[in-house]
């Protein structure tokens, strides 16, 4: 009955409580320090999350499976340390990111062992479940071939929707499927079961990576944490730069190209003229359709999932708040 399942926001204070209870080695502080520092921002948590709420769906003490969910914050966190650094970002969560309070060096060695960290975190909670572990190293090397893909479009100016969607399908998405699939394994589900909740993870992960391009030049840095523009600025081939491509009249695809190659003029500038233009060409109706897309897509997935109507509703009510998310 309902009372034994978990509301998502039961799980976010849980899942908090378990971060704010890590331990992390004394020595050497500037190893440890930044993890410590990176995790207490805050966040949304949505891969514990994920996972804990589609471990519920078949197994109602869903927080037996926290150290596996708090092991994937942990490895986004470790992602975000090396991607600020990449994308030369130096706000997060609304504070300075780690190679910005710290240096680069912190970023890239701090990082390296929160993944390790991760990963050990993993290991131990996933012995009995040897799958569950595979799926997280598969995991684990795709994120890192979607980041590449992201850096090499950076130097692209004829990058298709297709490539786009393969490319955030690797960097965001499937950690998100890799989240709902574990929980799903841990909680005891059936093959069949796990692989629709990984695909229900692939529609809710392009949806949020989609939200994040657009939020990124339409969002509020209060809520948003982040520098709006950014993406502008780093020259990445987002679902915003994309669309407009494909829309823009001839004079305007010169003038798109003149501010991309443009690296001396003032970065506001440039974040004007692009987010006039997304404007101008409806961009955002089409981010619009992308999200309906994609969240009905995730629905009619969990409608066919053989399981309670409370854990579903659980689930369903947290997608909802991401499809409104505004950070
Ligand atoms: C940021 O992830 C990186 C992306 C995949 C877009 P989140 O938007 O989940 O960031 P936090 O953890 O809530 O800060
Ligand atoms: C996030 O892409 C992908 C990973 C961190 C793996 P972004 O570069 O768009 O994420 P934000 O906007 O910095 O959070
Ligand atoms: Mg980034
Ligand atoms: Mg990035
Ligand atoms: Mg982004």
């Amino acid at each position: 009955n309902s009372t034994d399942m978990y509301h998502y926001s039961q799980l976010i204070e849980k899942t908090e409580a378990a971060i704010a209870g890590i331990q992390y080695p004394q020595q050497p502080e500037g190893l440890y320090e930044p993890m410590a520092y990176v995790l207490s921002l805050g966040g949304k948590r949505i891969r514990p999350v994920f996972l804990l709420l589609a471990a519920q769906l078949f197994d109602k003490h869903a927080e037996r499976h926290m150290d596996a969910a708090v092991s994937l914050e942990m490895f986004h966190n470790y992602t975000l340390l090396h991607d600020d650094l990449m994308d030369k970002a130096d706000v997060r969560r609304g504070q300075p990111t780690v190679h910005r309070r710290w240096d680069a060096n912190t970023a890239i060695l701090s990082g390296d062992a929160m993944l390790m960290l991760a990963s050990k975190r993993m290991y131990e909670a996933t012995i009995e479940c040897p799958v569950a572990m595979q799926e997280y190293l598969k995991t684990a090397l795709e994120v890192s071939e979607g980041q590449q893909y992201d850096m090499n479009f950076e130097h692209r100016t004829d990058v298709t929707l297709d490539e786009y969607f393969e490319m955030i399908r690797l960097k965001t998405g499937v950690l998100i499927c890799c989240a709902l699939r574990m929980g799903a394994l841990l909680g005891g589900a059936s093959q069949k079961d796990a692989d629709i909740l990984y695909a229900y993870g692939e529609q809710i992960g392009k949806a949020f990576q989609v939200q994040d391009d657009y939020l990124d030049v339409f969002g509020d840095v209060k809520t948003f944490g982040k520098k709006i523009g950014g993406d502008i600025l780093e020259g990445k081939k987002t679902f915003l730069l994309i669309n407009a491509f494909n829309k823009a009249s001839a004079t305007q695809k010169m003038q798109m190209m003149e501010w991309l190659d443009c690296h001396d003029a003032e970065p506001q500038d440039k974040i004007d003229f692009f987010t006039r233009l997304y404007e101008e060409l409806d961009i955002p109706g089409d981010y619009n359709r992308c999200m309906k897309e994609c969240f009905d897509k995730a629905d009619a997935l969990l409608d066919s999932l053989n399981v309670p109507e409370d854990a579903k509703a659980a689930l369903k009510e947290f997608a909802d708040t991401l499809s409104r998310r505004n950070r």
